[in-house]
């Protein structure tokens, strides 16, 4: 199903941008139940900031579970490897203009793709992401997404569509580093941000994934610990569960 992109929603006669899909179809998340993480490897938490906004005796539950259902593995491919998932990529973006979406503002200096089939390296990489990210046996969107986010590029917050994506996203942040910010939906100043160290790779499921949104900060806006973050052209390889089966049309 390839949906998810932007490429296939500039077909559509109404133009929908990612976000407004995302928005317009994430209003049933609250109906989806959300389900015991796979607790495979353990995320490292140092990469997780919460906001001062949410203070430490504010709802320390949801704080405990969140920080469980959004794990960041650091260094989860090589710098070799990263060039090699790259190097298959990059003679397909290079031949697309990044976008700037001025009709809404959604995403913002992009260009993407999707991907089925890879060289037997890279194939062997996708497969180790997929098999720690992933409890055995889930089914997923058959293309890896890649999406090149330009060095002045950013993402606005959204929940991705339960019509769309399951339980469990996987990326891996590739090129530069960068900032993920996620808000709860309905109590905002409950905020964390979590450093995606270049090559890392992150899993975000459960509460993290329905009940947070997610943007990847502008580089203007992009600082870890009090320190800017340098944002550069950053790449990521996003991994998706399939729908669940009440929520596919
Ligand atoms: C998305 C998204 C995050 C990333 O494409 O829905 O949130 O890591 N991407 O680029
Ligand atoms: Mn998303």
């Amino acid at each position: 199903m390839r949906i998810l992109t932007f490429s296939i929603l500039k077909n559509c006669k109404q133009k929908l941008s990612l976000y407004k899909l995302y928005k317009n179809l994430s209003l049933d998340v609250t109906q989806a139940r959300v389900q015991p993480v796979a607790e495979k490897l353990p995320g490292n938490t140092s990469y997780i900031e919460i906001l001062p906004s949410w203070k430490p005796n504010e709802e320390p539950e949801l704080r405990t579970t969140v920080l469980q259902h959004m794990r960041i593995l650091p260094n989860f491919v090589s710098e070799d490897e990263e060039t090699a998932l790259l190097a298959e990529v990059e003679p397909v973006l290079k031949r697309m203009r990044y976008e700037f979406d001025h009709w809404d503002n959604a995403i913002e200096g992009f260009r993407e793709t999707e991907r089925g089939k890879w060289n037997t390296q890279n194939e062997a990489i996708l497969s180790r992401m997929k098999e720690v990210g992933f409890a055995p046996h889930t089914e997923l969107l058959p293309y890896v997404h890649v999406l090149d986010l330009a060095a002045s590029g950013h993402i606005k917050p959204h929940v991705d569509a339960v019509r769309f994506c399951g339980d469990t996203i996987a990326g891996l942040c590739l090129a530069s580093s960068a900032i993920m910010r996620l808000a709860h939906e309905k109590k905002p100043h409950l905020a964390l941000d979590a450093l995606l160290e270049r090559r890392c790779l992150y899993i975000m499921s459960g509460v993290a994934r329905y009940d947070f949104s997610h943007e990847v900060l502008g580089g203007e806006r992009s600082m870890w610990r009090g320190e800017k973050l340098p944002r550069k052209r950053r790449i990521a390889f996003i991994c998706r569960e399939q729908p669940r089966p009440e929520h596919r049309q």
